[in-house]
């Protein structure tokens, strides 16, 4: 029985009883990159606690971002109850695996509990309150991260839509303008080494683009001290086009600005397509689209490596399709394959596309 036991041990072995080749067995993206940029990866806890997906991130990230534990409604749910637990989880994982960390954010009008607006009889808040609100977390947050956090999204989102002026979100209604100030000061006044970005979607657009150069004047005006803007990245295969990304890049590194492409994802289906309430790619992505899509990710790699000078990172969101937050996005759920790697954690022919453009031009 014993020897039974064995044989079938052995063959188990010999046929391989996992489904296919191993997480680690394809070069690093970070080590093929690391001359150009580092390369980072939005994770959350489920990345930890899959086996698989945390040695894909072991091996090819040299930066995480933490995609949900750092915002405003996770971190300080009710006022002054700060919860860092799973934050704290992952910044520790991550450190010990030799991954840097960057923050994501600070200062939001999405996940930002209600009650950093109200008072206690459901009211708006005094602007003095929630001046005072503001800084304390940002202050609570940063210090309590201070040399394990790396850089941080101090302001994610702030501006309209389509760009024209500033986004009239709760805090701009409760502070005015000045609030990006405020936050960007209390950011640096609680750890002077990090580095402080301006995180927002659509820069390669003219209109937002203008409006990001423009904030950032309003800052260095006031004296406070931002070192670097987000370009989220949320792309398709039809937008924007190479040379838009590449203005934008090019006017930020003209301000003095370092870049994070922060939130990299292409969606196979269109932008802005009416989305039917149906699932096409359900059953797996059809080989024409497989190859627009390694089309398409080589062609912006060829970019981001053609501007090495602007850009010190480049962060996919997220880990692999199954986790890509855009098959839960919208109104209709929909299977999505925005991501290097496939479901079962395989690189997929946009990973190899995008390993050749490190050699560059
Ligand atoms: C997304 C996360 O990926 C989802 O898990 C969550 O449900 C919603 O937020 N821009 C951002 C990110 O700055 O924080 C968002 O992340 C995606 C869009």
């Amino acid at each position: 029985m014993r020897e039974l036991g064995v044989v079938v041990f052995v063959l188990l072995l010999s046929t391989g009883s996992t489904p296919a080749a191993s997480t680690t067995d394809h070069p690093s993206l970070a080590e093929v990159f690391a001359v150009h940029f580092a390369i980072g990866m939005g994770v959350d806890g489920a990345d930890l606690d899959d086996p698989a997906t945390w040695s894909l991130v072991r091996h090819h990230a040299a930066t995480v971002t933490l995609e949900n534990a750092l915002k405003p409604q996770v971190v300080q749910p009710a006022p002054g109850r700060f919860d860092f637990e799973p934050a704290d989880r992952l910044v520790d994982a991550a450190r010990a695996a030799g991954l840097r960390v960057h923050g994501h954010t600070l200062v939001w009008h999405r996940h930002a509990p209600e009650w950093l607006f109200l008072d206690t009889r459901g009211h708006p808040a005094e602007p003095a309150q929630v001046l005072e609100r503001l800084r304390n977390h940002i202050t609570t947050v940063v210090q309590h991260f201070r040399g394990r956090v790396e850089s941080w999204d101090v302001v994610n989102e702030a501006l309209a839509e389509g760009g024209y002026g500033l986004r009239d979100s709760p805090w701009l209604q409760a502070l005015g303008p000045d609030y990006l100030i405020e936050a960007f000061r209390a950011a640096e006044t609680a750890d002077p080494e990090a580095l402080l970005f301006y995180n927002d979607y659509d820069l390669a657009s003219r209109a937002k683009r203008e409006q990001v150069l423009a904030l950032v004047e309003r800052l260095r005006a006031a004296g406070v001290r931002i070192d670097g803007i987000g370009m989220q990245g949320h792309l398709s295969l039809d937008w924007p086009a190479i040379e838009q990304l590449e203005d934008s890049l090019r006017a930020f590194h003209a301000a003095g600005l370092v870049v994070r492409i922060s939130e990299l994802d292409v969606t196979v289906f269109p932008r802005n397509a009416t989305t039917p309430n149906h699932d096409p790619y359900a059953g797996g992505l059809p080989e024409d689209r497989q190859a627009a899509l390694a089309r398409r990710y080589a062609a912006l790699f060829a970019g981001f490596v053609r501007h090495r000078d602007a850009i010190v990172s480049v962060t996919f969101w997220n880990t692999h399709d199954g986790r890509s937050w855009l098959n839960h996005h919208g109104p209709h759920p929909r299977t999505d394959h925005p991501l290097l790697f496939d479901r079962d954690r395989q690189p997929k022919p946009a990973f190899f596309a995008v390993i050749e453009q490190a050699a560059g031009d």
